[in-house]
């Protein structure tokens, strides 16, 4: 198996609470993987650290074969892994246009070398990132909303919006934290529509945390269970759900 992202033996404590215990996962390059877990299993947490958001206490994680432990969030995010967050965090006085356009991590504008003295090489790329912010918005569906403040958006909006960002860049590896919650059903299916679009169509890795098991179901392969910190059982959605220590995991305290 080709893993594009692996983690190792990962230990992360917060204080006394230890909260990744021995955790260790392959996502396989080109799969939709699902990771799943009661609240407060540490799903979050385990992003962050992949993502150079955290720091692990110990471990390794790589990317395509490459270790980028404790690599900082913007040396990955050149190397094409990317997260989207539990809580959506647009720039609301911008519009919806505007905030794609702000992702591009090397737009020659920033330098104030090309701004000052190769104004129509600033000029051009800004044309060509308008370009492929105008693509994203069709390929997400909000052209009609394309020059709302994105502070104004729908929660499901703003949801496409993230992932809309996500296709700004060259991303392989995609982080998506919660993207489905409290998100229509139909702007559900267009998320999970394009999810696949990109995946089969761009060769997008996801790793996917959610709650919502229909989600799970219709995406993801493998699914992986996270329980205080480390993996109880990886598997296809029907092993998962036949488990009977998934099955305590969630269901235990009400059954
Ligand atoms: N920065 C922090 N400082 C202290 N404790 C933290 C911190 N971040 C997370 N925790 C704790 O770590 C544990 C795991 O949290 P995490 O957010 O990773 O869970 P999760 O699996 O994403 O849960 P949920 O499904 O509710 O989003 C929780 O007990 C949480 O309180
Ligand atoms: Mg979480």
């Amino acid at each position: 198996m080709a893993a594009i992202i692996d983690v190792q033996h990962v230990h992360k404590a917060f204080g006394g609470l230890k909260v990744i215990n021995d955790c260790s996962i392959q996502v396989e390059q080109g799969s939709i993987t699902g990771l799943i877990g009661p609240n407060g299993a540490g799903k979050s947490t385990l992003f962050n650290i992949i993502a150079g958001a955290l720091p692990l206490d110990s471990g390794r994680v790589l990317l395509d074969g490459e270790e980028i432990t404790n690599r900082p969030a913007n040396e990955l995010f050149h190397k094409g892994l990317l997260r989207t967050f539990q809580i959506a965090h647009e720039f609301s006085q911008m519009t919806a246009l505007e905030n794609l356009m702000m992702v591009p991590p090397a737009q020659a504008g920033e330098t104030l070398f090309n701004a000052w003295f190769k104004p129509s090489l600033v000029g051009k790329e800004e044309a060509e990132v308008r370009r492929r912010a105008l693509e994203v918005i069709d390929f997400i569906g909000l052209h009609h909303v394309r020059n709302e403040l994105a502070g104004n958006l729908s929660g499901g909006q703003k949801k496409l919006l993230e992932l809309g960002r996500t296709m700004m860049t060259d991303a392989r590896v995609v982080l998506l934290d919660e993207i489905a919650a409290g998100v229509n059903r139909t702007l559900l299916g267009d998320l999970v529509t394009n999810i696949e679009r990109l995946n089969r169509e761009m060769g997008y890795t996801f790793l996917v945390i959610e709650h919502d098991m229909d989600m799970i179901a219709r995406l993801c392969e493998p699914v992986i269970v996270l329980a205080q910190g480390s993996v109880m059982v990886e598997g296809s959605i029907e092993e998962i759900q036949n488990n009977p220590q998934v099955i305590e995991a969630y269901f235990g305290a009400a059954s």
